[in-house]
């Protein structure tokens, strides 16, 4: 049985950057629990999106955790911008630099909250020497760098994986890409808890859909 209280952390990148602060505004009143902000920098990723002064820009628009997803390298010229623009959660990829103790270290010397992102092909073991720097591990169920792609299944026994390595530390597990009602139970009982949505949440960028999709994908989980 999965735990009641996955999180739901819809992902602005597939938001209308035109009315940004009205969609970030949209999806706290429609019950999210975390926005998911995804930096990427035509490096690290093939796609550029947005940087710190967006991050600043929508700080005052809501309350919720901003969890901050970079996609970029180097990482560590960048963390400080992103803890003073507002970050709440700052996660980092395990392959975007060759020091991610040292980086781990310097997100929490921010007094933010530390996450390392796996890509699909990186195994849970890269992360097992900084585990207790850790206060999220982030699965990725796509090749970061675009919404709207499908979920590649293995990302399950990987949450099942990463579960087993946490042991009861209180540690989140987050999967992002491709996530939705068909995939949420399989991810939150293997141990998910928190699910970033971005197409499942935005497409069609229509403000009235968000709570029931939101909705949608929580129940999906909790019935996990
Ligand atoms: C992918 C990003 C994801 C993405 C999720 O590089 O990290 O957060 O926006 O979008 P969907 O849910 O549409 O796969
Ligand atoms: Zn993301």
């Amino acid at each position: 049985m999965s735990t009641p209280s996955v999180k739901i952390a819809p992902s602005i990148l597939s938001a209308d950057f035109a009315r940004l602060g009205d969609e970030v505004r949209a999806i706290d009143e429609a019950g999210c629990d975390w926005v998911h902000v995804d930096v990427m920098d035509g490096h690290f990723v093939p796609n550029i999106s947005i940087g710190p002064l967006i991050v600043e820009a929508i700080r005052p628009v809501t309350k919720k955790i901003l969890d901050v997803h970079l996609m970029i390298a180097p990482v560590d010229p960048y963390l400080e911008a992103f803890a003073k623009a507002g970050a709440d959660i700052i996660t980092i990829h395990a392959e975007a630099g060759p020091h991610l103790d040292r980086s781990l270290q310097a997100i929490r010397a921010l007094g933010k909250k530390a996450g390392v992102a796996l890509n699909p092909a990186t195994p849970v073991s890269a992360i097992q020497h900084v585990i207790d720097k850790l206060d999220l591990i982030l699965i990725m169920s796509v090749n970061p760098g675009f919404g709207g792609q499908a979920f590649i299944p293995e990302a399950i026994a990987k949450v099942s994986a990463t579960k087993a390595l946490i042991g009861d530390r209180p540690i989140e597990i987050e999967v992002d890409g491709g996530v939705d009602p068909t995939n949420a139970g399989a991810l939150a009982a293997a141990g998910a808890t928190a699910l970033v949505a971005g197409s499942a949440v935005y497409k069609g960028n229509d403000p009235t859909t968000y709570a029931p999709r939101i909705s949608a994908i929580r129940d999906a989980a909790m019935e996990g």
